[in-house]
């Protein structure tokens, strides 16, 4: 059985197709808004994808790139009304597991499902040798000693049962460790199931942890298997814990002691025997010492507490990380060609604080790529904010906090005011938010924004695109 998202912009559609899902045995969840399913993307945790769009203009690819992008290793099945060859190219250029053409065959549908199911994880070798090498972490790129560190525990612990939570800043890699902690353990071939605490209402939250019976509240129209349940014998991603409302921790915590859950709505206990690795971007340790957390759930997670660092501690990891997304970018462009770096560009990067981690970084590199000419991503081709800080300190010296500039660089006469103030301006967020762990929200009511405004300053194109909506909700 597997877990199969349809995004389809005609609803019918969606329904037949969803259909066909449950009877051939899986599970469906459709949407018909492109958008808000990408949106909660990595809380389902699909295992399949189809989509279809009768919007034109590459929609249906933005999508497919999307979801390539955030779950690698999930095959998307794209159903399409283009019939050039160069539609179909692209197509599977982009990672496409299957291409179908319209009208759409149930028949055809049906064989792409299975074919695209027993194929996953090797028509894209990097997953299959991902989840098939027992102690490798090959998708985790670090050679600092904190890496290697990070990479030594998961050896440890993967194959124990105990409960982890891993700390560290938006952007830093806590999702890969969790998934290099199930792939690596035991229960790889059993589910492993993601979801983002903050992306929920607390009642929604619960019915989507544990599941509800129907008529248990108003839209509750049927009952409701939950994720605890769909991730039996396998593991439980619960990201953001730190955003957990308190009434959600203390039925978090007995589900953890007693190991049963009940659906809302229903006084049935169902045991459950399901790893869990839990996340927060903020240090919960300090959240929990001043109340904002449960003491004994607290405890309950952190078994074993595992920190990713910041990339600016780290930054010797940043020459590697781009060769890496130099790569990683390759595969999905149209020519396939690795792109390279000139070394002034290099050095900004290298030199660059990166206050939203390698996930900034990444989407700096993918947009070089996408700009650079003849295959040799040059200064001009990176974020301005990333030039800007080299350009204002510079030496190539890692960047000072902000004050520093306007008092001991040199100041970058025979440029226009508007540029050095919104560099100052930039630099000025970027160390509100590094002082805040990297927590927007919070940076952006220190200094008195909203969250929105905060984002638009920081440059839209820089931020990644599913996360940002997922922090908005
Ligand atoms: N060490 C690394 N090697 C390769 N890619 C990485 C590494 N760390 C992070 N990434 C990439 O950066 C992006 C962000 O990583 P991830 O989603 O795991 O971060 P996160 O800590 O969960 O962030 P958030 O708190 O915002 O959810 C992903 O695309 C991931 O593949
Ligand atoms: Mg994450």
């Amino acid at each position: 059985m597997a877990r199969v998202l349809i995004i389809d912009d005609d609803p019918a559609m969606a329904q037949v197709m969803s259909a066909l899902c449950t009877e051939v045995g899986h599970t469906a969840i459709t949407y018909s808004s492109a958008s808000k399913a990408l949106k909660l993307l990595m809380s389902h945790a699909p295992q399949l994808v189809i989509t279809q769009s009768n919007a034109g203009n590459g929609s249906d690819l933005e999508v497919l790139k999307a979801c390539r992008a955030s779950l690698p290793h999930v095959p998307v099945i794209l159903i399409t009304g283009n019939k050039s060859v160069s539609g179909a190219v692209a197509a599977m250029r982009a990672g496409a597991a299957d291409y179908i053409l319209k009208p759409l065959h149930m028949g055809d549908l049906k064989e792409a499902i299975q074919r695209a199911l027993s194929d996953a994880g090797s028509y894209f070798p990097d997953s299959s040798a991902r989840v098939r090498e027992g102690d490798s972490f090959e998708n985790i790129i670090g050679r600092s000693a904190r890496m290697q560190g990070i990479f030594e525990l998961i050896g440890k612990v993967a194959r124990t049962d105990s409960t982890i939570l891993i700390t560290g800043e938006s952007g830093t890699g806590k999702e890969l460790v969790a998934r290099a902690l199930h792939f690596n353990s035991g229960r790889q071939s059993q589910p492993f199931v993601a979801i983002n605490c903050s992306a929920l209402p607390e009642n929604l939250l619960e019915s989507e942890l544990f599941g509800h019976k129907k008529g248990s509240f108003t839209g509750a129209v049927q009952d409701k298997v939950g994720l605890f349940e769909e991730a039996e014998g396998g593991t439980i991603f619960l990201d953001e814990i730190n955003s957990m409302a308190a009434l959600l921790q203390t039925k978090l915590l007995r589900v953890l002691q007693e190991r049963v859950i009940r659906r809302v709505g229903e006084n049935l206990n169902i045991p459950i025997h399901v790893r869990v690795l839990a996340a927060s971007n903020e240090p919960l340790f300090e959240k929990m010492k001043a109340g904002g957390f449960r003491e004994d759930l607290y405890y309950r997670l952190a078994v074993i507490p595992l920190e990713v660092p910041p990339l600016r501690e780290r930054r010797e990891d940043i020459p590697l990380l781009v060769e890496h997304f130099l790569q990683k970018h390759a595969v999905f462009s149209k020519s396939s060609r690795v792109a390279t770096l000139d070394q002034r560009a290099m050095e900004a990067l290298c030199s660059y604080s990166w206050p939203g981690n390698v996930r900034e970084l990444e989407n700096a590199v993918e947009r070089a790529c996408a700009l650079c000419e003849n295959g040799v991503v040059q200064l001009s081709d990176l974020p301005p904010h990333v030039v800007k800080s080299e350009f204002l300190s510079q030496s190539g010296a890692v960047p000072q906090p902000a004050e520093n500039y306007a008092t001991s660089s040199p100041l970058p006469i025979g440029r226009p005011l508007s540029e050095f103030i919104a560099a100052q301006e930039r630099r000025f967020i970027e160390e509100t938010i590094r002082a805040n762990r990297g927590v927007r929200e919070r940076a952006a009511q220190v200094l008195g924004i909203s969250s929105a405004t905060l984002y638009r300053k920081l440059d839209a194109a820089s931020m990644p695109p599913i996360q940002k909506v997922a922090d908005s909700l």
